[in-house]
């Protein structure tokens, strides 16, 4: 039975249940109430529920034309809202790489609105490029750049984006632009004057009004018209008066909006577009759906307990990019404000109103085109958003991570199989595990220690009884090539006798509550602050305390855990800040919430490269997440449940992080709260195994479920699932290389490479690595068997294990027991493996590499390898190779893929397999600088594979092998 004892027991676990039930007696029910009572639905939200009243064509913003500036790489020109006469700077700018930026702020504001900071979402200042003013009249301008179009109109105010006539991306077509100004309490700015001035103007936005007038009666119109006047005009006196936009109360939570509304929203439209995916995180399909009938989803960094699925509620990390793709093109938003964000979506054909069919205007009146408009809500900054016109999904990968950043190419270790449970119990307990794993020969690079190895959740210490030698502890694991990790969460126990708290507190660098007093609220340690991670300076301090003379008890195989970080405080609205909690130069948390966890993650990163002095790549998980969190380490989906449902969710939700540049991203392995049966873990690490990011984690009050402790058959199975991740660590770590030079996600939804296949594009129950490998994972109890979609016409895709062949462009039924995972291998590729799987990733840095060429039906294959030392920043001096295969006619050929690496390795080859060969080779030489030598082989008729033994060449090496 779900009680909410039971509840809080879980959250907390039995010991913390006792502490907190005394400490936090008051405040009890926003812990113990875990469902969607705890979170504001649109509706309780202010600012979401008024601009979601707004109906589409009610805007009342139109451009000032005479008011227009144009720049070479930009125009400026004004808008100004006719009901109050309140202006707006309206900012279009080209972008490098077919891109474009549009910038919505007030004209001259009571107080300066919140924009991030460039630097931390954004790299840099984006680079820009040259537009031309194509034409221009007093009731538009049409600027050109690469072989785009951009189209503003003045009344109404819209702006489209056109390529090679067809327009793509359309803002404010339903003229739902909103944009709360600053002003003063009980002065509604310009009010007066503004319905004035709208009595003056209404009579110009006739375009605007619905069809089907003509040839009514004048008086009648003219009543009716008199009528609308005074109903808009009560209309807007209720918007002035709405009692949410001064103060506002969630649950016992008063918001004291010290400012006033701020909120900003407008639509924007993909004509031409079914589909629309991305803004992650959501626990629902990759393909999102229309909000008609639900909330908006929403963005809004929280720490949401037992999360629902399939629903558009927010969770811990919010990434406001979206992607739109239909079989022509792929395009994208970003939508860059860090303040809670709702976006609704309503699609196709049948949602069509008169302010939307833009595709149909501008082509001239087909009903036939789909289309996708979304509408962006967010409670405080600016309207920034920048467009990505593809026209490939690869072109926008690119687009955005030359906006936001890459993951930075991991340490291999953090691509391994990291052991984690809350929590190994004491330094025993961690040699136990190590060693229990060693016996049954299970692989594994790190093992992570959760909070209860702190002295009573101070971070940066250590419980001396239980780990009271650390350093040792964490030596021995790394004798074995392993390392540790230890969660560093953001909030300080108030302690005067906790350094780490005392130093934040003297320095002034806790986050205030509204009065300026340090904000105090619960977390693990009971009362605590939160350093405002936010200011660069705290960052710096943060970064700091990961010195190994600072952090005693650390070592360079020590990495970090970054939790908790929405931020989430227990006692605070929806379990995290209040909204006016004041960052450094008065910034409330309401305009950065978003980003906090980003900050937190990125000072943690740094700590790491600090102490290392920038040698070492650092690598820290994370729990909350923004745009550009990437560039800082992983992220995992948080707390999801030992529930066939959730393990079935961890597709979409991983595909939507990877669309939207968090590519090492992962779920925990068999499922956080509850305890997995046999089954649904067996088949948990089967699917993470062929996922970014593989953590093994549970919840303190489940029983102990690392892999030994299985029934044999399972034990196997997992340790085979395990094993097969580490031999394809290669194509990984490639792939990796890959996203880190041109933001290309490893883990693909189907439609990325197969852009024309419409069967795939809401597939999420499949996805790709890379382009090479397809991964069905079995997400179903009791299931012995799959429909496998295989894409691409004449193509040929093989079953990783078997070689069996399976024709592209159709469904088969595949034989999935236990036993077995469903990958496939595209036939035209060229997979790197290592085949002698070691107790960790570092032993295995030296051993062979075994190539598995699969061959498409022309009897060719290309295929890619990147090497460095693993670990360190010396690749981005030259120290790596980049190898490139190929087969075709017969002959394997290696040569080096760029100019530039240079790294030698112990590296070499021990097997080529090739696969769909139709006839046995009587010969196969290898030559190498000019050197002739025969090789041996073994050739097996049925699926036409042949095993190459021994080229023995080293990696670096250029060679060819010749079948005759
Ligand atoms: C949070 C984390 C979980 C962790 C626990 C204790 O619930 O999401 O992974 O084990 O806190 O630190």
């Amino acid at each position: 039975m779900v009680t909410s004892e039971n509840l809080l027991r879980d959250r907390l676990g039995w010991r913390r249940m006792f502490v907190v039930t005394v400490l936090v007696l008051l405040s009890v029910t926003s812990v113990i109430s875990v469902n969607r009572d705890n979170f504001k639905t649109c509706d309780q939200s202010g600012f979401c529920k008024r601009h979601r009243a707004m109906q589409p064509g009610s805007s009342p913003y139109v451009v000032l034309m005479d008011t227009l500036k144009v720049m070479g790489t930009s125009v400026e020109v004004q808008l100004v809202n006719r009901k109050n006469n309140i202006r707006l700077l309206l900012q279009v700018s080209a972008v490098k790489d077919n891109s474009a930026r549009v910038k919505i702020n007030e004209m001259d504001p009571i107080k300066k609105r919140y924009e991030i900071p460039v630097g931390d979402a954004l790299v840099g200042e984006p680079k820009l490029q040259d537009m031309k003013v194509l034409d221009r009249s007093d009731k538009s301008i049409t600027l050109g750049f690469e072989d785009n179009k951009i189209l503003i109109s003045s009344e109404p105010f819209r702006i489209d984006f056109i390529n090679k006539e067809e327009p793509i991306i359309s803002i404010n077509t339903q003229a739902l632009l909103k944009f709360e100004h600053y002003r003063k309490k009980d002065s509604p700015q310009g009010w007066i004057e503004g319905v004035t001035s709208w009595f003056s103007d209404r009579f110009r936005a006739e375009e605007q009004a619905p069809p089907g007038e003509e040839g009514e009666n004048k008086e009648d119109e003219e009543k009716k018209e008199e009528e609308n006047v005074e109903e808009e005009k009560k209309e807007e006196h209720k918007e002035e008066e709405e009692p949410s936009m001064w103060e506002e109360t969630y649950k016992s939570f008063p918001d004291s909006k010290p400012h006033g509304p701020s909120s900003v929203g407008v639509d924007i439209s993909f004509p031409g577009f079914e589909h629309v995916y991305g803004i992650p995180e959501h626990a629902d399909s990759m393909a999102l759906k229309t909000t008609k009938s639900t909330d908006p989803y929403r963005l809004f960094n929280l720490d949401v307990f037992e999360y629902e699925l399939y629903n558009p509620m927010a969770l811990y990390g919010s990434v406001p990019v979206m992607l739109a793709h239909n079989e022509k093109r792929t395009v994208g938003i970003f939508w860059h404000n860090a303040a809670e964000t709702w976006i609704d979506i309503s699609s196709n054909t049948a949602d069509k109103n008169f302010f939307s069919k833009i595709a149909d205007i501008v082509k001239g009146g087909s009903n036939e085109i789909p289309q996708t408009d979304t509408r962006w809500i967010s409670e405080s900054g600016v309207i920034d958003v920048f467009v990505m016109l593809g026209p490939s999904a690869h072109d926008v990968f690119y687009q955005y991570a030359q906006l936001t950043g890459t993951t930075n190419l991991p340490p291999l270790f953090a691509v391994s199989y990291h052991q984690c449970r809350w929590n190994y119990n004491d330094q025993d307990d961690v040699k136990n595990v190590d060693a229990m794993l060693d016996q049954y020969d299970i692989p594994y690079d790190v093992i992570w220690l959760d909070i209860e190895h702190t002295d009573g959740k101070k971070y940066f210490t250590w419980d001396n009884d239980k780990f009271s030698k650390p350093e040792e502890m964490i030596n021995n694991v790394a004798s074995k090539g392993r390392k540790m990790v230890t969660i560093v969460d953001p909030h300080l126990k108030r302690d005067d006798n906790y350094q780490e708290y005392r130093e934040a507190r003297d320095k002034g660098y806790m986050v205030k509550n509204k009065d300026g007093n340090d904000y105090d609220g619960w977390c693990w340690p009971g009362s605590s602050s939160w350093p405002d991670f936010s200011n660069p300076e705290v960052r710096k301090w943060w970064a700091s305390k990961f010195h190994y003379e600072d952090y005693q008890g650390s070592t360079p195989d020590l990495f970090t855990w970054n939790d908790m970080n929405e931020p989430s405080v227990f006692n605070g609205p929806e379990i995290t800040f209040h909204k006016d909690v004041l960052h450094h130069e008065g910034i409330e948390n309401r305009d950065l919430h978003n980003m906090y966890g980003f900050y937190v993650q990125q000072a943690t990163a740094e700590g790491q490269l600090l102490r290392s002095d920038n040698k070492e790549r650092p690598f820290v998980l994370t729990r909350a997440f923004f745009a550009g969190s990437q560039r800082f380490g992983a992220v995992w989906t948080g707390d999801n449940m030992a529930e066939w449902g959730h393990l079935k969710i961890a597709n979409p939700m991983l595909l939507s992080l990877n669309l939207a540049g968090i590519t090492l991203s992962g779920a925990d392995v068999g499922g956080f709260f509850k305890n997995p049966d046999t089954e649904l873990l067996t088949r948990w690490y089967q699917a993470a195994a062929f996922q970014p990011y593989f953590r093994a984690h549970a919840h303190i009050d489940t029983k102990r479920r690392e892999p030994y402790l299985q029934p044999e058959e399972n034990m196997k199975i997992i340790r085979n699932a395990i094993r097969a991740r580490y031999s394809y660590l290669p194509f990984w770590y490639t792939l990796f290389y890959d996203g880190e030079t041109k933001g290309v996600p490893p883990m693909r939804p189907l439609w990325v490479e197969y852009p024309t296949d419409k069967d795939t594009f809401s597939m999420d129950d499949e996805f790709l690595i890379g382009s090479s490998l397809l991964v069905k994972p079995i997400t179903e109890a009791g299931q012995t068997g799959t429909q496998v979609y295989f894409p691409g016409e004449g193509q040929v895709w093989y079953d990783v294990e078997t070689f069996r062949p399976y024709p592209g462009k159709q469904t088969t039924y595949v034989e999935a027991p236990l036993s077995k995972i469903p990958v496939f291998q595209r036939g035209g590729s060229i997979v790197p493996r290592k085949l002698r799987i070691r107790r960790s990733s570092s032993l295995m840095v030296h051993d062979p590499f075994t190539l598995i060429v699969c061959l498409d039906r022309k009897g060719a294959a290309k295929g890619s390898l990147y090497i460095d030392d693993y670990h360190t920043f010396n690749y981005r001096q030259g120290e790596y190779l980049l190898r490139d295969f190929s087969f075709d006619q017969n002959e394997f050929r290696s040569q080096s893929g760029d100019q530039f690496g240079k790294f030698t390795t112990k590296e070499w080859l021990e097997k080529i397999v090739v696969v769909g060969l139709r006839t046995e080779p009587t010969k196969a030489v290898l030559k190498v600088k000019g050197e002739e030598s025969s090789l041996q082989w073994e050739y097996n008729s049925q699926y036409g594979q042949l095993i190459i033994r021994k080229p023995g060449v080293n990696i670096a090496s250029d060679f060819s092998i010749k079948l005759t």
